[in-house]
C-alpha cells in the first residue's frame, strides 16, 4: 500500500506492480523499485504501489520470507499491506506491471479497453536472461525469494532508464 507521507507531485508517473496475493512478488517489486528510484534521484517524480489480483491477503503484511530477503538488501517492506486491484487503478496508473502471465490475463480481463495499453509484464523491462515471468515463490524455499529479488532488480534497472527518458522528454 502506498505511503502517503512520501507522495510525489501531481505530475508524477504512476506505477502499479501486480501479482496474485500482494504479499510476495509485488510488494517486493515495490520495495526494490523504490530503492532504485531513490538511488536515481527520482523518488519525487514517480509514485509506486502494489496490489493483488485476488483478495486472499487484503490487509496482510508481506510474507516473512519476502520481508527477510528484502531486508538483507537494505529494503524495508514492513509498512506495506496487501490490497486488491481496484477498477479505479486502470485509470489512475500509467504503468500496470504484472509478475506473470496469469496476472497479465486477469488484469487485461478486468481493464477497460482504453487502459489495456498500460498493462505489461514487468520482466519486459529486464532485457535478456530472466525469462518472461517472475515465478511464484510462495510454495518454495528461501532460494526462490532471492531469485525473485534478482529478477526484480534487473527489471527495475530497465524501468528506471525508461522513466528517466520519459521524464526528460
Ligand atoms: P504473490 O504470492 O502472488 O507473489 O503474493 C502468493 C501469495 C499467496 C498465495 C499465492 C501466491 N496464496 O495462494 O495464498
Amino acid at each position: 500500500m502506498f505511503d502517503q507521507s512520501q507522495h510525489p507531485g501531481n505530475n508524477a508517473l504512476k506505477i502499479l506492480f501486480v501479482c496474485l496475493g500482494n504479499i510476495c512478488r509485488s510488494p517486493s517489486a515495490e520495495g526494490v523499485f523504490r530503492q532504485k528510484l531513490e538511488q536515481a534521484g527520482l523518488s519525487d517524480r514517480v509514485e509506486v504501489d502494489s496490489a493483488g489480483t485476488h483478495a486472499y491477503h487484503v490487509g496482510s503484511p508481506p510474507d516473512d520470507r519476502a520481508a527477510a530477503a528484502a531486508s538483507r538488501r537494505g529494503i524495508d517492506l514492513s509498512g506495506l499491506r496487501g490490497r486488491q486491484v481496484s477498477p479505479d487503478d486502470f485509470e489512475y496508473y500509467d504503468y500496470i506491471l504484472a509478475m506473470d502471465r496469469d496476472n497479465l490475463a486477469d488484469l487485461l480481463a478486468m481493464s477497460p479497453a482504453e487502459h489495456q495499453h498500460k498493462i505489461r509484464l514487468f520482466l519486459d523491462f529486464a532485457g535478456a536472461g530472466t525469462g518472461p515471468e517472475v515465478p511464484d515463490p510462495y510454495y518454495g524455499g528461501s532460494d526462490g525469494f532471492e531469485r525473485v529479488l534478482d529478477m526484480l532488480e534487473q527489471a527495475s534497472d530497465g524501468l528506471v532508464l525508461v522513466l528517466k527518458n520519459q521524464l526528460a522528454a
